[in-house]
This record gives structure tokens, C-alpha cells and sequence, in this order.
């Protein structure tokens, strides 16, 4: 491994030791993932690894700000964040994209990106009902009142990723199991 040292020395572990991988979080609005992927960050961080979050909250204020939730449009969404992941990754960064994806081809085209082994696809899975009920922004009432269209798990199509390489679910599990869960995969690097 090739690690660098960090003007506070704390050992950096560089891209030359090949530790680039994508973390795609997918899963419905509420399943937890921008908390999870905030946390593994965070986690990666205190282990002397250099993630970077790729929120789709947040891409689409600016990167994909001409983008909507038309199932071309996410699809166009899915594609411009897989490949700056794929660019991030490129660099040696450990990438953690929390974005739905809920079409199972645009989440294959992002892996097919990359070689093997460097897209860990990490399912959210949470029952609707629970999603809705935690309703952190309000959405999904919006959406059963008709004042947001093509809303995932309502109005819009979500596809289970159907071989993940981690499936966690977060309707039953809290966000600190989940982060172990994941953290498993950084074993051993
Ligand atoms: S994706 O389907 O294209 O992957 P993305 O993750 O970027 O979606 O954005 C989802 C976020 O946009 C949600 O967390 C929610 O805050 C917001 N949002 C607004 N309208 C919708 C909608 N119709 N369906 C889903 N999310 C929506």
C-alpha cells in the first residue's frame, strides 16, 4: 500500500494503493441514505481513507439542475453522477453516491463504467409504508395529494436491485448497524 502522510500525519492512503471504489446507494426518498452515506464518509475519514458524498438532493441544484423525474431524466440524472463517480474514482477516491436510481439499466450502465470489483451496489431496502411515514421532507404527502408527479414508489417506478453487494434494511436497522454493514466491504483493503 502506498500511503502518503498528511501535513497533521495522519497517514493518507493514496490512490497509487488502488483503494477507489463507488458506493451507490440506492433506495426510495426516506430509506436513509444521505444519513448512511454521511456517516460511512465520516467513518472512511477516521481511517485514513478519502471518501466523497455524491447526494442526488444535491446534484440536482446544480450539476443536474436542468433535470427533472421523467424517467429520461433520471436516467440522464444517473448517468452524468456515474460518470463524475467514475472520474472521482479515477482519482483514488472512495465515492459514496446516495442517489434513488431506481431503474435497474442506468445502475448497471454505471457499473459496467468501471472495472470489476470497484462498484459496490448497497441497497437501502425500506418498506414504503415506513418511508412515508418518516416523511423527512414532506414529499410523499405532496405526492398522495397530487401536488408532485412521478414520485418514486407512488407515481414512478422503483426496480429492486436484484443481486446487491450489500442489502441492507434500513425500515428495522439503525443507521450505526448499517454503517458496520458497510464498512465490512473495507476490510482488509
Ligand atoms: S433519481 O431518481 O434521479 O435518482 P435523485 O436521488 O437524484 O433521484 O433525487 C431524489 C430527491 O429529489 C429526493 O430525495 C427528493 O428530495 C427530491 N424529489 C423531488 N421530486 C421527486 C420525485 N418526483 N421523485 C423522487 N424524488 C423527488
Amino acid at each position: 500500500m502506498n500511503d502518503v502522510v498528511s501535513d497533521d500525519c495522519v497517514p493518507l492512503k493514496s490512490s497509487l494503493g488502488g483503494q477507489g471504489r463507488i458506493f451507490w446507494l440506492t433506495g426510495f426518498s426516506g430509506a436513509g441514505k444521505t444519513t448512511l452515506a454521511l456517516r460511512v464518509a465520516e467513518e472512511l475519514r477516521g481511517r485514513g481513507f478519502v471518501p466523497y458524498v455524491l447526494d442526488g438532493d444535491f446534484i440536482r441544484k446544480g450539476l443536474c439542475s436542468d433535470l427533472g423525474f421523467s424517467e429520461s431524466d433520471r436516467s440522464e440524472n444517473i448517468r452524468r453522477i456515474g460518470e463524475v463517480a467514475r472520474l472521482f474514482l479515477d482519482a483514488g477516491l472512495i465515492v459514496i453516491v446516495a442517489c434513488i436510481s431506481p431503474i435497474k439499466k442506468d445502475r448497471d450502465r454505471v457499473r459496467g463504467l468501471v472495472s470489476a470489483g470497484r462498484f459496490v451496489e448497497v441497497f437501502l431496502d425500506c418498506p414504503l409504508e415506513v418511508c412515508e411515514r418518516r416523511d423527512p421532507k414532506g414529499l410523499y404527502r405532496k405526492a398522495r395529494r397530487e401536488e408532485l408527479s412521478d414520485f418514486t414508489g407512488i407515481t414512478s417506478l422503483y426496480e429492486r436491485p436484484t443481486a446487491p453487494e450489500v442489502h441492507l434494511y434500513t425500515g428495522e436497522n439503525g443507521v450505526e448497524a448499517c454503517v458496520l454493514e458497510v464498512m465490512k466491504c473495507v476490510e482488509g483493503w
